[in-house]
């Protein structure tokens, strides 16, 4: 587990690494922290966010440029990402895709802000990985309050929200047995035994107690960490995503957990990737008419080739990394590696770690659909520090330990197998990790890779009982032959504050958006 207040360390996982080091802060000397109060809104909210002090080279214009990975995306179409602190969210945000949560649940959601802060958002369940066969659909009204831009997960606004209302409508006799065996037997306006398919119940209101939602497994804990990022693509259209917190991976914390990654996100319905029949079906659901997904063909599961992040990934616990996997399928071999980054835009590297080994092929999930279940072994871990934080902190371990003690210099790699590994990173080798993989295609028919969610404790998946049961941010496929990825990213100033262009008149509604230097917490994580 990644906790923030212990003293240390830590533990690996093959994809995941946490490292807690309050030295680290230490060495930080050339950042000075304050708290800036930035004004947003009609000027009346006040909004406390850390903030590092600007130097002269902060460019208020500045944006995050995010430079694709692969030839592929090399369409000229480089994207300029923009996140606003506090996030607008007024609007309807939808799923461009059958989502899976840990359990597994498969769903749709359609959210819907007013500007009033009032929020109606629509969860359709199903039984299958396809979002094919929906099973209930549950719509849930109430009011947001944003708080202010949280100190754990840079680049996030916390909230508050209160549930005035749940509503759930069983789409057929077969979903109201299932849900029979998880519901007491009556719930507020619900009483299982006479429910009628496509009628709306009441499953929760003011004045009822939360055992029916609790019992579903149900909370909105998600609304408690909330970013939105616009994406301003180089021929003037415009991606908006909304991000809401992650769901914990262990059933029985989820309706009390606080979220600190994020989920794969919402697109605003009308500033959405083309073409996404998903969101246009989704959109235009309601309780009793939930979307039904078309199905799409199976891409067939060849891991050969070399898969990439998409995006800037956000994990619980404040990591912020891209991922780059190599498979070899003829030798059963893999290379990952995991480049870490102090800020939400990936746009400072901290460290870099390459992993690899060998993985078995295991029998397709009986949990997920079209997914298959994994054996991975790594074998191989090598670490660059970047900065020199980090490399002081490696260098300062006990000989035997992690890597060569004392050998450590920025930008220079070691091999941490001579010493199985590192403990100050949690790190031991050789190390197994059963795995949940799926493949798909996305909007542009490019083959994509699911690769199983780690689990939110921070724990590894060691044991076949641990396997993920949902994914975390699909990687795409690079098409052989490429160099490795770069980035991007305007002048290459610490603190990246980026301001949304307000129009003259608008400017007490403008919106500032602080993306932080290179220290919000006293520690680093890694996955
Ligand atoms: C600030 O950034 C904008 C857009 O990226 C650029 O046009 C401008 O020249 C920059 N100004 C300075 C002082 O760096
Ligand atoms: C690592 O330790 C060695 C030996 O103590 C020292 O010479 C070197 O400068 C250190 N490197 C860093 C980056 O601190």
């Amino acid at each position: 587990m990644c906790f923030p207040e212990s003293k240390k360390v830590v533990l690996f996982t093959f994809a995941d690494i946490c490292l807690l080091s309050l030295q680290l802060e230490n060495h930080r000397t050339g950042l000075l922290w304050s708290v800036a109060l930035v004004v947003a809104g009609t000027g009346s909210k006040l909004w406390e966010v850390p903030s590092v002090s600007f130097t002269s080279s902060s460019n208020l214009s500045e944006s995050l440029q995010w430079e694709p990975h692969c030839q592929y995306r090399h369409l000229q179409d480089t994207v300029r990402i923009t996140a606003d602190i506090p996030p607008r969210l007024d609007g309807t945000w939808v799923s461009t895709r059958c989502e899976v949560r840990p359990g597994p649940e498969f769903l749709t959601r359609s959210y819907t802000f007013h500007p009033t802060r009032h929020f109606q958002a629509l969860q359709h369940y199903y039984t299958d990985s396809g979002c094919e066969d929906p099973a209930y659909s549950l719509m849930i009204r109430g009011k947001l309050r944003l708080r202010q831009a949280s100190w754990i997960t840079r680049g996030g606004t916390e909230a508050e929200h209160h549930l005035s209302k749940v509503g759930i409508v069983v789409h057929s006799l077969a979903a109201k047995q299932r849900l029979a065996s998880r519901l007491p037997p009556s719930c507020v306006g619900l009483t299982l035994g006479r429910v009628v398919p496509g009628k709306l119940y009441e499953l929760y209101n003011t004045r009822a107690g939360r055992g029916c939602l609790a019992a579903l497994g149900f909370s909105m804990m998600e609304m408690g960490l909330i970013r939105v990022e616009t994406q301003h693509h180089n021929h003037g259209g415009k991606v908006q995503e909304l991000f809401l917190g992650d769901i914990h991976t262990d059933w029985t914390q989820r309706t009390n957990y606080r979220p600190t990654g994020y989920q794969q996100p919402l697109q605003n319905a009308m500033h959405h990737i083309h073409p996404c029949p998903v969101c246009a079906l989704v959109y235009r659901s309601t309780e009793q008419r939930p979307p039904v997904l078309p199905r799409s063909p199976a891409a067939h599961l060849s891991l050969a080739g070399r898969w990439v992040s998409q995006h800037c990934e956000t994990r619980p616990n404040v990591l912020f990394l891209t991922r780059d996997f190599t498979f070899d399928s003829d030798q059963h071999a893999w290379e990952g590696i995991y480049r870490h980054y102090s800020d939400p835009a990936c746009s400072q590297l901290t460290f870099t770690l390459r992993a690899s080994g060998h993985y078995a092929q295991g029998n397709p999930s009986a949990k997920v659909s079209g997914a298959t279940e994994f054996v991975f072994k790594v074998t191989q871990v090598s670490v660059t520090a970047i900065e020199e934080p980090t490399a002081k902190l490696l260098n300062g371990t006990r000989p035997g330990k992690c890597g060569q003690a004392g050998g450590w210099e920025v930008g220079v790699e070691q091999d941490l197998t001579p010493t199985d590994g590192c403990t100050v990173l949690g790190i031991k080798l050789p190390h197994k990790e059963y795995e949940l993989f799926k493949t798909e295609l996305n909007h542009r028919k490019h083959p994509m890779l699911l690769i199983g969610e780690r689990p939110t404790d921070g724990s590894s998946p060691d044991r076949p009982q641990r396997r993920p049961t949902s994914f975390q941010a699909p990687l795409v496929l690079c098409s052989g032959g490429e160099t490795y990825p770069s980035y991007r990213h305007g002048s290459g100033f610490n603190s990246k504050q980026v301001q949304l262009a307000a129009s003259g008149t608008e400017r007490l509604a403008q919106v500032m958006l602080l993306v932080f230097g290179s220290a919000l917490c006293s520690w680093i994580c890694v996955y």
